[in-house]
């Protein structure tokens, strides 16, 4: 692997203290980073690089460290005083990046700041000399949101692509970083016995569902001009459904994997802005109890407008309109304070033509179910029909678990596979411009609706599954959400 400098703007914030640093970190304990790599923080702080190491190794104190690892670790921070809007700071970081000193010229910048600051800062280094690749590599990482629907998307990239071509851009959705997820692909390409069946002939629908028990923590500044669809929908949750619905690809370089995920995105039915609600559901959390604890409701959080009515729930209705997937409908669901976090891929299977069994109708014989649970649990488990003990013959459900089924103490965070992939110039789990696009396109309809419809939004107890408007969204009375692998009703109050 190459040496390399990480620049980390916004160095001293939430992100590089929760997720950066200790990422770094633990790539270096495994021995993935080479000798020469180097982390230069830039911020506001009249910090020099002892400052900057000693505020490292005061985050770092929290996690479980090695003594010399941690040396070796932060004897690679520096430290380069500047402000975003400086345009004095860029040359003087030039001139650390570029000068005298013994940096590594493959360099990446990492934006760990305000999505409206991408642009401006992307201008400056290319005014000043560092985007272009002279003498070495040089890639550009953003986070989303990648916008705040299509236009602003457009316009955002425009400005990046100013000073940075499309293959020096990272797009991180750290989704794509966890395990399960990737399983998805791996799940579906190296078991030949489920391609057959991974179709509109046997399969009655997808849900895509990520609820979190958790509010909007601090971050209701950001949140509340955001809400679900665009936090969680337009960006993983779409991910995940273009991994569950794609073709195989050709093979597994980036630009084979987005082709395929784009082919997806594109085939999605456009909602016209009249259907919207026979497609969407919204819905904003009251107060309630998680864990036995009452917690506020959304308008009683801190920094939230008193006459908010952002969603801190949505649920989707789509169709893909290609020759796997016509007529199976994808539902996707997410929303904060809901009685459990977790995430899961459910895919229900068709009933089978005939009833032989004692029960009654077919459709009291309970569906083949793949459960691919993402978090906290990473686990696959399929559902199937076996005969119950006795003299009747009378089906029963049983669960096949993959063995891994559990917490894994092991598990990599999403971060250290996206941070080590970009040092590795491996775009395959970064997202390329047109999937962005081609997500927004999906949603605009509904944001647009939305952004109308503003004296009224429908109520869920905080610790409930979500608003029973939902269930609208089923094509049948025989379709029911899935919340866990384990229970499915049971409130967490
Ligand atoms: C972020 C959203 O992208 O993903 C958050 O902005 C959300 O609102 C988070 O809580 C969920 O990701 P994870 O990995 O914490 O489950």
């Amino acid at each position: 692997m190459e040496d390399c400098t990480y620049v980390i703007f916004g160095a001293t914030g939430n992100l590089s203290r929760i997720k950066l640093i200790p990422a770094l970190y633990h790539l270096d304990a495994a021995g993935r980073l080479t000798d020469g790599m180097k982390v230069v923080g830039f911020g506001r702080r009249d910090w020099d690089d002892g400052a900057w190491r000693s505020q490292v190794r005061g985050w770092l104190a929290e996690k479980q460290t090695e003594a010399d690892v941690l040396e070796r670790f932060l004897a690679r921070f520096h430290f380069c005083q500047g402000d975003l809007a400086d345009e004095a700071a860029y040359p003087a970081l030039r001139e650390m990046l570029l000068g005298e000193n013994d940096f590594s010229h493959n360099i990446v910048f990492y934006m760990a700041i305000r999505p409206a600051e991408f642009g401006k800062v992307s201008r400056k280094l290319g005014e000043c000399g560092l985007a272009g690749e002279k003498g070495g590599w040089r890639r550009l990482v953003i986070e989303k949101p990648f916008g705040y629907d299509l236009e602003s998307a457009e316009s955002l990239n425009h400005s990046l692509s100013r000073d940075f071509r499309e293959s020096q851009i990272y797009r991180i959705d750290h989704y794509l970083g966890k395990g399960t997820v990737q399983n998805v692909l791996v799940f579906r390409f190296a078991n030949l016995m489920l391609e057959p069946l991974w179709n509109r002939n046997y399969i009655d629908h997808v849900q895509i569902t990520h609820s979190e028990s958790l509010g909007t923590e601090g971050r209701a500044g950001y949140y509340d001009g955001a809400g679900a669809l665009r936090d969680m929908i337009q960006s993983h949750l779409l991910q995940v459904l273009t991994l569950v619905a794609m073709e195989p690809p050709a093979n597994l370089d980036a630009e084979s994997l987005r082709d395929e995920k784009v082919k997806v995105l594109r085939s999605i039915r456009p909602i016209p802005q009249s259907a919207v609600n026979a497609h969407a559901v919204r819905a904003q959390y009251t107060a309630g109890k998680i864990n036995g604890e009452k917690v506020p409701g959304y308008l009683d959080e801190p920094d939230v407008p008193e006459h908010s009515v952002t969603e801190t729930y949505a649920a989707l209705k789509l169709f893909i309109d290609n020759w796997r997937w016509r007529n199976v409908p994808f539902f996707l669901r997410t929303g904060k304070r809901m009685a459990k976090g977790n995430s899961m891929v459910a895919i229900r299977f068709k009933h089978p033509p005939q009833q032989l069994f004692r029960e009654t109708q077919i459709e009291q014989l309970e569906p083949n179910w793949i459960l691919m649970n993402l978090q906290p649990n990473e686990c696959i488990r399929m559902e199937m029909q076996v005969k119950q003990n006795g003299l009747e013959m009378r089906t029963e459900t049983t669960r096949l678990d993959a063995s891994y089924c559990g917490i894994n103490p092991d598990q990599l965070d999403a971060y250290e596979a996206l941070l080590l992939d970009v040092i590795e110039g491996d775009h395959s789990l970064f997202l390329r411009y047109d999937e962005v696009s081609w997500a927004w396109k999906v949603v605009d309809p509904i944001l647009k609706v939305w952004s109308v419809e503003r004296d009224y939004i429908t109520g869920y107890n905080a610790g409930s599954w979500g608003p029973p408007e939902a269930d609208r969204l089923f094509l049948r009375q025989d379709q029911y959400w899935r919340n866990t692998l384990d229970g499915n009703d049971e409130e967490a109050s």
